[in-house]
């Protein structure tokens, strides 16, 4: 069973997971916490694949949703519903209406409107919603800019001086319990420093609430972990957990997490086959490939750099090239003056690290039906979610 036999398959572009690396993956951050208190809460939004989801469930971890469809999702996978915390930014009446009557672990709160919403709609159903609040705590995650989400200028939680007052509103509201505090200041996050920072001041938080009488029972560090794209040195995750729990022991409370791309992100590829190559004097060289931003916004979003390989090389020296898509956008490209070993139309590359993130942001922009996803597990390979036909992206219309 190689890469090959999948694409012969399947055909390309599709995307292929790992499932030892995402077992893997878990195992390390949940053996780093060495017994103490914790939830790992799976972040949906980077590969909510059913049979990714499923997999996260079997391994004990519990889930972040960032919008009904996920609740729904980690609900169908498995999850209970005081295993499921629920973040968005805006959320909306029904999604309000939906996660209070299902009784989920938290509410991440983001807004003092959004606590009133809340309150009425838990008055209204005539239950208590359990709510944490979102701080933004100003600490710079020192990453892209498009995924930092703990700057004041960010859109994101409420700023921590305000939070104790928040807190002692939540508690006044007879439809609210505040159960714990909330932090998340970005995504791809390569030094330890800024998430320390952010768990020392939801833990000082914490400390100042009891002192005050309320009394949280965890604390949610958010995610953000970032994966080594390029080879380039990133947090140990193993460090990462220890940070938090030497940050939080003295509290007692219970540490929730919430990772993405450190879970599923190594353990998917994307595979696409040559179109194209083309290069005029004096011009670049382009390999034009049957993905694009389509199947992969990152580079075209953030300027990412995902790695790119033939899956069986060819003799010869590599040379400059652009990787691009075949998208009319001259954004959609996957690499700009990347070295390439040679390749020739019609052979098959490998994008490196797209499990999270990848497919979860896909699109049908020029009516390009979804990728099929396959999964790896004991040396078999499955076919999780196949190639969506024309007729079913149309199936919605007039
Ligand atoms: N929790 C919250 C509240 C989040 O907003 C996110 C990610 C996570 C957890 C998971 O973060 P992770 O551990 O995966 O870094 N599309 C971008 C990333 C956007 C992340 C959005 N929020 C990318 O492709 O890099």
């Amino acid at each position: 069973m190689g890469l090959q036999d999948i694409a012969a398959a399947v055909g390309t572009p599709c995307y292929v997971y790992d499932a030892d690396l995402i077992r893997g993956a878990y195992a390390t951050l949940d053996e780093a916490f060495e017994g103490y208190p914790h939830a790992i809460h799976y972040a949906l939004k980077a590969n909510s694949a059913l049979a990714v989801v499923r997999l996260l469930h079997a391994l004990g971890a519990h889930a972040d949703a960032n919008s009904l469809g996920e609740v729904d999702v980690a609900t169908r996978c498995g999850f209970r519903p005081d295993q499921i915390i629920f973040t968005g930014v805006g959320k909306s009446a029904a999604e309000i209406d939906r996660a209070v009557s299902l009784g989920l672990l938290a509410i991440n709160v983001e807004s003092p409107g959004e606590l009133d919403r809340i309150d009425q709609r838990a008055v209204a159903q005539g239950t208590v919603a359990r709510v944490a609040l979102r701080v933004n705590p100003d600490i710079d995650a020192r990453s892209h800019p498009h995924i930092s989400t703990g700057l004041k200028s960010n859109k994101f939680g409420v700023p921590i001086d305000e939070a104790p007052a928040l807190f002692r509103e939540m508690a006044r509201r007879k439809g609210l319990r505040p159960v714990g505090a909330h932090v998340h200041i970005g995504s791809q996050i390569t030094t330890l420093d800024p998430l320390t920072r952010a768990a020392e001041a939801v833990v000082a938080l914490a400390h100042a609430l009891r002192a005050e009488g309320i009394a949280l029972q965890h604390l949610d560090m958010g995610g953000g972990l970032g994966i080594s794209y390029d080879g380039g040195p990133v947090v140990n995750p193993a460090d990462y957990v220890r940070a938090l729990v030497t940050a939080t022991r003295a509290s007692g409370l219970q540490i929730a997490i919430e990772p993405g791309r450190v879970l599923v992100g190594p353990a998917g590829v994307l595979l696409t086959t040559v179109v194209d190559v083309k290069q005029f004097p004096g011009a670049k060289r382009f390999v034009v490939v049957d993905a694009g931003m389509t199947e992969l916004m990152r580079p075209a979003l953030y300027n990412a750099f995902h790695r790119i390989e033939p899956v069986v090389p060819r003799a010869g020296e590599p040379g400059p090239v652009d990787v691009v898509g075949p998208i009319c956008e001259s954004t959609d490209a996957y690499a700009r003056d990347r070295l390439l070993a040679p390749v020739e139309v019609g052979d098959l590359l490998a994008v490196r690290d797209v499990g999270a993130y990848g497919a979860g942001m896909a699109h049908t922009y020029l009516r390009r039906p979804l990728s099929p996803e396959v999964m790896v597990e004991r040396g078999e390979w499955r076919v999780i979610r196949r190639r969506q036909t024309l007729d079913e992206l149309l199936s919605l219309e007039e």
